[in-house]
């Protein structure tokens, strides 16, 4: 029981990572606040968790809507007083390289995957100041530190989520509040299955490649990133400040050939 009497809030634990990483917390003995803006997929994580003896109360929100955050982060408070954990980690795909991106589309990925880590970032830290005491978990990924064809959006969020989190841990490491990274490889979750419908016409050649990019030789699976999470957020990384954690199969350290 790693995470024994924590609360924690999970950004997009309606699907992939977020699901599993909401489960194993649960598991370890926390209180989990399933976030998502699918309702349906939300409130399906808070009743697998619940079903298996767990505590969960999901709360939808849009993380890219102040409003909608808000309310949520407020929500939370009043049904639990507190907040000890932050995973932020909703997030969505953005393919293309610039002069192939709408800038519609551009905003979108910017919207979601950086404005989604600072809005719940920013309505739950004053809680966790107030207590001095915290743990934020932002998901950036291994994109942020290398370069792949046709992800332009995509990889300026992830960096810039990488950025933000070490700057926000030096902000708040007075609160007691660590603030680390998380940096998965490709993983096998409805979020790449649907990237690699749309970018590519042939998805099993894209699964091939994706295979050999890897020094694994594989796709990681939700719970290989879960497991790291969980480290983060449990006093096991206490010594853990404003770094990344890398679960990537070896992509960004590794080269085969
Ligand atoms: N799968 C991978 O290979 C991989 C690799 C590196 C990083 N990541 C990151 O991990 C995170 C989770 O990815 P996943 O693969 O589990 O994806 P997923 O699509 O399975 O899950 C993402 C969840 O976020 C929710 N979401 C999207 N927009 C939202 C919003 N505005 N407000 C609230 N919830 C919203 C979705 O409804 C979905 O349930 C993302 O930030 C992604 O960029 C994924």
């Amino acid at each position: 029981m790693r995470l024994q009497g924590k609360i924690a809030l999970l950004t997009g634990a309606g699907s992939g990572i977020g699901r599993k990483t909401a489960e194993l917390f649960a598991k370890e003995g926390a209180t989990v606040i399933v976030n998502d803006i699918d309702e349906a997929k939300g409130k399906e994580t808070a009743q697998s968790i619940q079903a298996s003896g767990g505590n969960a109360l999901f709360l939808h929100a849009d993380v890219t809507d102040a409003a909608s955050v808000r309310l949520m982060v407020e929500s939370a408070i009043q049904a639990y007083g507190r907040i000890d954990i932050l995973f932020n980690n909703a997030g969505i795909s953005g393919v293309g390289a610039i002069h192939e991106i709408e800038p519609e589309a551009w905003d979108r990925v910017v919207r979601v995957n950086l404005r989604g880590v600072f809005l719940p970032s920013r309505y739950v830290l004053p809680y966790m100041m107030e207590r001095k005491s915290g743990n934020i978990i932002n998901m950036s990924s291994c994109i942020a530190e290398i370069g792949l064809a046709r992800r332009a959006s995509y990889s300026a969020t992830k960096g810039a989520v990488l950025s933000l989190t070490k700057s926000m841990q030096v902000d708040y490491a007075k609160y007691n509040i660590r603030v680390n990274a998380i940096l998965p490889g490709t993983i096998l979750t409805p979020f790449v299955e649907q990237y690699l419908q749309s970018a590519y016409e042939d998805p099993e050649a894209a699964i091939a490649a994706i295979r050999t990019r890897q020094l694994s030789g594989n796709l990681g699976r939700p719970e290989d990133v879960a497991n790291g999470v969980l480290f983060l957020a449990s006093d096991e990384s206490s010594f853990m400040m404003g770094s990344p954690l890398y679960i990537d199969g070896g992509v960004v350290f590794g080269k085969d050939a």
